[in-house]
């Protein structure tokens, strides 16, 4: 279906991370190499020293400091944000490692527009004091023989969103926390670039009870 593919106009995509960026570089080296229909056109951080921040710089993507805090007082309001956003024509928004709240005002402004991962497969090992390192270990506390990232949409509550996309790892009898976070993150990269593939191709279908789904690139009758 190259023909379709074209016909979709380029995604205007803004990643918002906390740290290192990793899912950010693969997101962006997708869309480089074109397996993902869209760019990068802007990275917003609440730390303007971040590794993905730096990274950003130094590929010439403009970086945005949201929210305005004592050590970030160069940080935009909640309003601010979403005029900038409109001003960079914006379609999606990817949240990628990014510690604070999304505000209300950006969730109502692109509604299911929003994307957040998660390094478990939710609904368990999630909501608040779940994140980093916590997530893995508890998980291996917990005896679960599987983990995974999960892509969710972003509402206005805190990780309640709709699941779009999980992928499964084993969680193997030795493992410390590091050595599953390690293998959960290497299928986020993957995970997170195929969903943006999908996005961008518009190939988000809303089921008739409100679970969202990816119809297949191969093949349009099917669904996962
Ligand atoms: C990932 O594990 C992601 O699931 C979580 O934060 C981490 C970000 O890692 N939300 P990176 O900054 O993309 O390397």
């Amino acid at each position: 279906m190259e023909g379709s593919k074209s016909r979709v106009k380029r995604k205007r995509l803004a990643v918002f991370v906390s740290g290192g960026g990793s899912n950010f570089r693969s997101i962006n080296q997708a869309c480089i190499e074109g397996s993902v229909n869209g760019d990068v056109v802007v990275l917003v951080t609440n730390k303007h020293a971040c590794g993905g921040a730096q990274y950003a710089s130094d590929k010439g993507i403009p970086v945005i400091l949201f929210p305005k805090t004592k050590d970030e007082p160069g940080g935009l309001s909640s309003d601010d944000l979403v005029k900038v956003l409109r001003e960079f024509e914006v379609d999606f928004v990817l949240l990628a490692g990014y510690l604070k709240l999304i505000p209300v005002e950006l969730v109502r402004a692109y509604p299911r527009s929003i994307f957040n991962i998660h390094p478990s497969l939710l609904p368990a090992f999630g909501g608040k004091g779940y994140y980093g390192m916590k997530v893995h270990k508890a998980v291996i506390a917990s005896g679960a023989r599987y983990s995974g990232p999960t892509i969710h949409f972003v509402d206005e509550q805190y990780d309640t969103g709709r699941i779009l996309a999980q992928k499964v790892v084993p969680v193997l009898a030795n493992d410390t926390a590091k050595e599953l976070a390690a293998r959960v993150l290497k299928e986020e990269h993957k995970l997170y670039a195929e969903v943006t593939a999908a996005l961008c191709e518009d190939r988000i279908v809303w089921r008739e009870d409100g679970v969202p789904l990816i119809r297949s690139k191969e093949n349009p009758e099917e669904y996962y």
